[in-house]
């Protein structure tokens, strides 16, 4: 057992907000994922979350808050943002704002942009982190920039081992996948990235039409951090494979049986909320077994399975 996981309690809490006060890095558990945490003021600590995650310096953080008050610090706040935040905060939805620039947020963390993204993340363990540090946490998705996240502070270890000076262990991230971000920088609302919450449920709530992005496009400058291989396992991936070549990993979706090594079934009922909690651990399970591919079954393209889909779309692309 690492030495630097460790179960979640005040005393987490207490170890983790020290760190982060001295420029150090923390793992922390989110509703969505597990995020490398670290302080978004301090330049030696944002310097050192780019190397470790081998991210390039032009893919901005997500900045986490608490409140509205620490909020509007750090971004201009119009009456939709305020509207859609009373609706979905706290959660897994990430806003894109004009940025209000100063200390608490340097441009190394944000890529120097005029806009920043934020989020209040629903997770309590991650909220109490904020509350006890007291400003803003700066946190991307806790795996190697390129790699499928973690979804449990096992997969944080595996990636990172004793590089990351905490790991605080909360169980298994309970949606699986990242949060939506939506852009409200400009004057079409658009969305970024796909995620938990979707563009319906959206527009029913602020009664706005909404646009999503169109395919991220290789290198464009207007989606940072979108234009990447993303999410990908060193194994090559093939999609909706009914039936898997002798010497695949194969991972299924409901009511698929097959007698097939290695398998693993992301729901057998044919739960796509029960197949988004387990996508990243199950290809992180068949990724580390090193076979020459990945083989998945078709996921039905509706409901969170669209993002599913978007997912592993993204992980396949070869570059
Ligand atoms: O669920 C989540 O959002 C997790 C947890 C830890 O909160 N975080 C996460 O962060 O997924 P990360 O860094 O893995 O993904 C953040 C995405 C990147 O694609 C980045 O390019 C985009 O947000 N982003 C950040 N600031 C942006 C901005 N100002 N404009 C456009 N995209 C931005
Ligand atoms: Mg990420």
């Amino acid at each position: 057992m690492s030495e630097n996981l460790i179960k979640e309690s005040t005393c987490a809490i207490n170890k983790a907000t020290q760190i982060l006060n001295r420029g150090g890095l923390v793992s922390v558990k989110a509703e969505t994922v597990y995020g490398l945490a670290c302080d978004p003021s301090n330049p030696e600590a944002i310097l050192k979350l780019y190397n470790l995650k081998n991210r390039p310096s032009s893919n901005p953080l997500i900045i986490h808050v608490n409140s509205l008050e620490m909020l509007k610090e750090i971004a201009e706040v119009n009456t939709i943002a305020s509207s859609i935040i009373n609706f979905f905060w706290p959660g897994p939805l990430t806003l894109i704002l004009p940025r209000k620039k100063n200390k608490k947020v340097l441009d190394f963390a944000v890529a120097g942009l005029n806009t920043i993204a934020v989020r209040m993340p629903s997770s309590e363990i991650f909220l109490k982190l904020i509350n006890k540090f007291g400003k803003p946490v700066a946190a991307p998705s806790a795996n190697q920039s390129g790699y499928i996240s973690s979804t449990k502070a096992s997969h944080v270890i595996e990636s990172f081992g004793e590089d990351i000076e905490l790991v605080i262990d909360s169980g298994q991230s309970e949606y699986g996948l990242e949060s939506t971000i939506i852009d409200l920088s400009s004057e079409k609302i658009l969305i970024r990235r796909l995620g938990v919450i979707d563009k319906k449920l959206l527009e029913k709530k602020i009664e706005t039409k909404i646009y999503e992005q169109n395919e991220p496009k290789k290198n464009n400058p207007n989606s940072p951090g979108q234009s990447f291989k993303h999410y990908s396992p060193n194994t090559p991936i093939k999609l909706n494979v009914k039936n898997p070549g002798e010497d695949d990993a194969f991972l299924g979706f409901g009511s698929i049986r097959l007698n097939h090594k290695p398998f693993l079934n992301l729901s057998e009922n044919g739960d796509l909320n029960e197949a988004a909690f387990n996508l990243f651990h199950f290809l992180r399970k068949l990724d580390k077994l090193k076979k020459k591919k990945i083989s998945i079954y078709p996921i039905p393209k509706k409901g969170i399975g669209k993002v599913i889909n978007e997912r592993l779309n993204r992980a396949k692309v070869n570059e």
